[in-house]
């Protein structure tokens, strides 16, 4: 599977990604409601824009997935709710980099940053129930799934119901969970880690 880095989304990358967008956009158009609404690299500007005024200490928890220097799609924690630490996330990918893993991988270096450097306490990824390719993804990872939010998107013309997987912080920090353990030896385990007992002595 191709090596790949998330980079903070910066002014600089709007040509880029609306290039992207525009060579993807059939495909991307009935998964990703904000789409139809992106009609030039000035919308990405001003959308980017938009989150850095919004995230005004931290960098907005958007990133370009890069592999080998090009962008190949876009992942984020596309809503974060502070008071109750749990973070929502979404991803694309441009359909020439799909079918490797790449997604896969990108979510789970978004779960790492979501519970060391967020201390979130849930994360959540919503898919519209027939979309299989991105329900894979959090199934894939060990999610769970939790429920089917019915009618609760606008895609495509129509209603769309939502199945709503989740990973507790407690889930992510237990051993039995690859996604830390085979990350971060026993030994090593910092005070982030709720679950670690080291710290306790
Ligand atoms: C959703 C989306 C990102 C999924 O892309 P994807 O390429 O299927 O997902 P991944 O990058 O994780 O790749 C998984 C595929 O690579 C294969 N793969 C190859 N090597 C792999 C590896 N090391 N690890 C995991 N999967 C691997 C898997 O078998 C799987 O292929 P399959 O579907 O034929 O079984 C993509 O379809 C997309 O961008 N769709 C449009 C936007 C969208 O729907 N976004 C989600 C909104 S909720």
């Amino acid at each position: 599977m191709p090596e790949i880095v998330l980079e903070h989304l910066e002014h600089g990358h709007a040509q880029e990604l609306y290039e992207i967008i525009e060579d993807n956009r059939e495909y991307l158009v009935g998964w990703i409601q904000c789409v139809e609404s992106i009609n030039s690299a000035e919308d990405i500007r001003l959308f980017i824009e938009a989150e850095l005024f919004r995230y005004t200490q931290l960098k907005p928890p958007y990133f370009t997935i890069k592999c080998d220097e090009e962008i190949c799609g876009l992942i984020a924690f596309r809503s974060l709710d502070k008071n109750n630490k749990i973070g929502t996330i979404s991803y694309w990918l441009s359909k020439a980099f799909t079918g490797k893993g790449i997604a896969s991988q990108a979510v789970k270096k978004l779960i790492t940053i979501g519970f060391e450097e967020f201390s979130l306490n849930k994360i959540q990824i919503s898919c519209a129930s027939n979309n299989l390719k991105s329900r894979a993804i959090p199934e894939r990872l060990g999610f769970t799934y939790e429920a089917t939010l019915r009618q609760c998107e606008w895609l495509n013309s129509t209603y769309v119901d939502h199945a709503i997987y989740t990973m507790l912080a407690t889930e992510y920090y237990s051993a039995q969970n690859p996604l830390y353990s085979s990350r971060v030896p026993a030994t090593s385990r910092s005070r982030l880690d709720p679950a670690s007992t080291d710290n306790d002595t």
